[in-house]
């Protein structure tokens, strides 16, 4: 699939893009140079997943060009007073001149134990420290001034798992210049995020979505993969549950981001297959009989505050 879009800096980037969390290690490293292989061109990492040097090492034994891939990561909790110490880690890890995207991970600024690297990233199983001394809109101001005086660094700034009231913040604060390219949130069939997206088509901001597929059963039932509706359309069309789902959401207009580490569905996972309106709406209607599905989330995370 090439379907691309524009941000509002007017670069473009892959509809679809290759979600790297989880692919740690040699196993890691070898599925992302599946990706490459397979035709992804977009590859989403951040430093909370610990495999930037993987990705890194994956760009560069797959010898693709540069300036063809539209690379992502993203700065965790504890970074947010410093994202340009963030942005240096990363592309010393990732071996890489500039990143095309880099986003805030979550809207939650949070103290680390040491500024060891193991503590800056150790924090999702743990009780966080929250920063109460800062805010969403100073770590935009710093991510702001970053991109004005290191355009050589980062193409694009943007947010993740921000909700419209954590939006509408950095929008309306004092401090605003640059309207976020991205926002990047969890979406599926059950969780389609109709007023986020909404919202930020209004505001020109490119909406990606991550677990596009329900995610990985690990640790929860999927919600798709063994349902008989979803496997009936597939059937009919002689494609897979997968392959709905991510064109469901590449006929919605946003980014979508699957993520597998079999190289087989890696390459499946890209292929184009344009779905019909009927198939569409068919999907669409899963949510009146499944409900709604999120993956679990950390307990940090206040869902009352979207
Ligand atoms: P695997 O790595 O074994 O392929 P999400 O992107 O929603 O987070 O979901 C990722 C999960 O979906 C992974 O556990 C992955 O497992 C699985 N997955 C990815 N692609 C496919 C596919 N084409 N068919 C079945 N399962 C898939």
């Amino acid at each position: 699939n090439t379907t691309t879009y524009k941000l509002n800096t007017g670069a473009s980037i892959p509809a679809i893009g290759f979600g790297s969390f989880a692919n740690n290690g040699e196993s890691g490293y070898e599925a992302i140079l599946a990706a490459l292989k397979a035709g992804y061109r977009h590859i989403d990492t951040a430093a909370a997943y610990g495999n930037e040097e993987e990705v890194g090492r994956a760009i560069k034994d797959s010898g693709i060009p540069r300036e063809e891939l539209f690379i992502t990561t993203k700065f965790w909790q504890t970074q947010h007073r410093d994202p340009k110490g963030a942005l240096e880690l990363s592309l010393k890890k990732l071996k890489l001149d500039y990143i095309d995207l880099f986003l805030i991970h979550w809207p939650y600024p949070q103290i680390a134990k040491s500024s060891k690297e193991e503590d800056l990233f150790a924090n999702s199983g743990e009780e966080p420290i929250f920063d109460e001394e800062w805010d969403i809109t100073k770590t935009w101001g710093l991510v702001q001034e970053l991109i004005t005086n290191h355009p050589e660094l980062v193409k694009a700034v943007g947010v993740s798992n921000f909700s419209i009231k954590h939006l509408n913040k950095l929008l309306q604060a004092e401090n605003f210049q640059i309207t976020p390219a991205v926002n990047q949130v969890e979406i599926n069939p059950l969780l389609p995020n109709s007023e986020v997206l909404r919202f930020c088509k209004e505001k020109g901001i490119v909406v990606e979505a991550y677990s596009p597929l329900g995610s990985s059963g690990r640790h929860f039932p999927n919600p798709f993969f063994k349902n008989e509706e979803i496997n009936s359309i597939a059937k009919e069309r002689g494609v897979s549950v997968a392959q709905l789902l991510i064109n469901w959401g590449v006929k919605r207009g946003y980014v979508v981001l699957p993520k597998s580490s079999n190289p087989q569905r890696i390459a499946d996972n890209l292929k184009d297959i344009k779905i019909t309106d009927s198939e569409f709406e068919r999907i669409s209607g899963l949510i009146k009989t499944l409900g709604e599905h999120r993956t679990p989330t950390p307990a940090w995370i206040d869902f009352s505050n979207y």
